[in-house]
């Protein structure tokens, strides 16, 4: 064993399903975590996910399903995260979860620890408060300068919070940034040190009190720890940090690399070191910001609905095709455009042309003109051997090089260029000419013996890239050896290797005909996307509760100062007018809906809107479609009279 290897992948936020954007990081977390073990380190691999916060709570909410619900089904059920990271062949050896029992419980302790230790205070927090909704915004949360809720005016008000001491760390995290390697690439340490560190550190506010899908603040009621606190001392309370559930700390801490996204390295390369230094604890050697997929040159999201799903791609073109396409396309530290022309490009040229032909062609040869085995009787290699010999055999140093770099890109490069030069030999030495005559065979068995460990060499160093397709070829070389220390030696092969056929590597894909099977999968399978269907049940006394009634519009206004409220005065059948506010002025004009019936629920408490009361509310059907909001009144029948129950 060389010595322990800790690496990391960002825990995901399991707000929707994940696309091939987030598949990205964990594949080159997942490459670069082979690569070690390949090199004989006892690698630990964390990937896991990032489940509180507000965005979750919301969505739960939308979805009428607890927060816990709502996160289990994204990260344990089918198409989920697990599901996956599975698909991907994604060898992690630990997966955390940030609602583990052991994580909640250490985060509490090390939020108690930071302000035992006076690096976190309770302070104010200033911001906006709609009273009436009894929540608090941020400036920048607000619409139009109201609440995004209800729409009504805002006050300035202040919330108590806790702060931890951010600034008190400015000058070592500008020295740990500009004076050592800690963040790479060195891009990213300018945009640090310009955009963050220059214009001043401030104190990081470190808890909430508007929402409560959190860690709650075990000594102060009504607090939840900030979500970021919580993520980042994954990587620690992972192995162990503050719990008794792990116990390899001491073997894995510090960590070696923190994969993350370039929009995420604030996080990481500012507050997660303050916070280590606060706890007096090692930093970690590196933190690396990679690049980010870009889909028509932006970023990929489910509400620009431009995301990509993996699954289709792994369906379409295979695993290995997709991992390899990803690390082969882009340089890890760049942005990268993603498009399935580049995909199927990338396929073609260096899957099914260059590699799929040298293994299937050397193959091939070795079986048409010696059977099973090669013959031991071969020749000495000749002057024209010398150069794909010595390729192959120096492409384990450049190869590592490369990786050292986490320049993936670059390391695929170099494979290639000795797979190219391997097929160009098979043309300068020609084994069908060879094998004509009798007296060539020893050459020719020669010829083909180079080839055949030039593609052990490859295939050896594309194990980190595409483990299954490797070990296909090791199949197909008769079991070949390619362990690290064989992969800079040439002459490991027995001379009378056997080998074994076996059906195309990479098939070629017809262009012009998969582009447009994507595309059509790509179209939405109906223009119409209705909510999803609440689990909760709701007992049947319960739904009896709810008033619905008939009632029949007498009048109906704008109401000044709204763009979004409708006034409405209704006939319920009591002999008194009922007045119900509804948010639907985008939809209807007023007059369109004097005389006719609708329907209301008609037991809510009353609510003030811009001033004015609400007594119910209209009952409208609503949907998605082409992705823009429609929505309809429930209207029925002029013969229901005003008043008349629905039961
Ligand atoms: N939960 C945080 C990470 C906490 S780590 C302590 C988070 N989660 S995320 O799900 O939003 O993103 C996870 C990772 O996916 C990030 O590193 C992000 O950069 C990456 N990607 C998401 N979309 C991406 C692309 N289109 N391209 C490349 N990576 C991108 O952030």
């Amino acid at each position: 064993m060389k010595g322990n290897y800790y690496i990391t992948t960002p825990i995901y936020y399991p707000s929707a399903k994940l696309h091939i954007g987030h598949t990205y990081c964990t594949v080159a977390t997942d490459a670069m975590a082979r690569y070690k073990r390949l090199q004989g380190y006892n690698v630990k691999f964390l990937t896991g996910t990032d489940e509180h916060g507000q965005k979750i709570e919301d969505k739960a909410k939308e979805a009428g399903v607890t927060p816990q619900k709502f996160v289990d089904d994204i990260v344990l059920g089918e198409g989920g995260v697990l599901d996956l990271w599975k698909l991907m062949n994604i060898s992690y050896d630990r997966f955390i979860r940030t609602t583990d029992d052991y994580h909640v419980a250490a985060i509490q302790k090390i939020f108690k620890k930071m302000y035992d230790n006076g690096d976190i205070y309770k302070g104010k927090y200033t911001g906006k408060y709609c009273k009436p909704c009894e929540s608090f915004w941020t400036e920048s949360q607000l619409i139009d300068g109201k609440c995004p809720d209800c729409g009504r005016e805002v006050q300035d008000a202040e919330e108590e919070a806790y702060f931890f001491r951010l600034s008190k760390y400015a000058d070592r995290i500008r020295d740990l940034l500009e004076n050592t390697d800690f963040l790479e690439p060195r891009s990213r340490v300018h945009e640090m040190v310009n955009n963050f560190i220059k214009p001043g550190l401030e104190d990081l506010c470190v808890s909430r009190t508007s929402f409560t899908w959190g860690v709650p603040v075990d000594f102060d009621e009504g607090h939840v720890v900030y979500v970021w606190i919580d993520a980042l001392f994954n990587y620690m309370t992972a192995l162990g940090f503050c719990n008794d559930k792990y116990n390899d700390l001491n073997e894995f801490w510090p960590a070696d690399v923190h994969f993350v996204g370039k929009e995420i390295v604030r996080f990481h390369s500012i507050i997660w070191p303050a916070m280590l230094m606060s706890l007096d604890l090692p930093l970690p050697k590196k933190v690396y910001g990679h690049g980010w997929l870009l889909l028509d040159g932006g970023k990929m999201s489910k509400s620009k609905g431009n995301v990509v799903d993996p699954y289709i791609l792994a369906q379409r073109f295979g695993v290995d095709a997709l991992r390899f396409f990803l690390l082969r396309s882009f340089p890890f530290g760049s942005d990268g455009n993603f498009s399935n022309e580049l995909l199927i490009s990338t396929i073609n040229t260096d899957l099914a042309n260059d590699l799929g032909n040298l293994v299937s062609r050397t193959v091939a040869m070795a079986q048409k003109y010696f059977g099973e085995k090669l013959p031991e009787n071969q020749l000495a290699n000749e002057e024209m051997d010398a150069e794909l010999v010595g390729l192959a055999t120096g492409l384990r140093d450049k190869y590592e090089a490369q990786m050292e770099a986490y320049a993936f890109q670059n390391a695929l490069a170099e494979v290639f260029k000795v797979i190219s030069r391997a097929n160009k030999y098979i043309d300068e030495n020609a084994p069908w000419v060879l094998a004509k005559s009798e007296e060539n065979h020893p050459r020719l068995a020669k010829v083909l013996y180079n080839l055949l460990e030039t593609v052990r060499i490859c295939a050896g160093l594309l194990t980190p890239f595409m483990p299954d397709t490797a070990k296909g070829i090791a199949a197909r070389l008769g079991g070949a050896e390619m362990g690290w220390e064989s992969l800079n030696t040439f002459g490991v092969l027995p001379c009378d290797v056997a080998t074994v056929n076996g059906a195309a590597l990479f098939p070629r894909i017809d262009v012009e005909k998969e582009l447009a099977a994507l595309e059509e999968l790509s179209k939405p399978k109906s223009d119409i996307e209705i909510e999803p269907y609440t689990e909760e049940k709701v007992d049947f006394d319960t739904f009896c509760k709810n008033d619905f009634r008939a009632v029949k519009v007498k009048d109906c206004q704008n109401v000044k100062k709204s763009d979004k409220l409708l006034q409405f005065t209704l006939d319920d059948g009591t002999g008194t007018d009922r007045q119900i506010l509804s948010g639907i002025a985008k939809y209807y004009k007023p007059e369109e809906l004097i005389g006719k019936t609708l329907v209301a629920i008609t037991n809510l408490p009353p609510r003030k809107m811009m001033g004015k009361e609400s007594c119910g509310m209209l009952i409208s059907a609503v949907h998605t479609e082409k992705g823009e909001e429609k929505l309809h009144l429930l209207m029925i029948d002029d013969a229901i009279p005003a008043g008349a129950k629905l039961c």
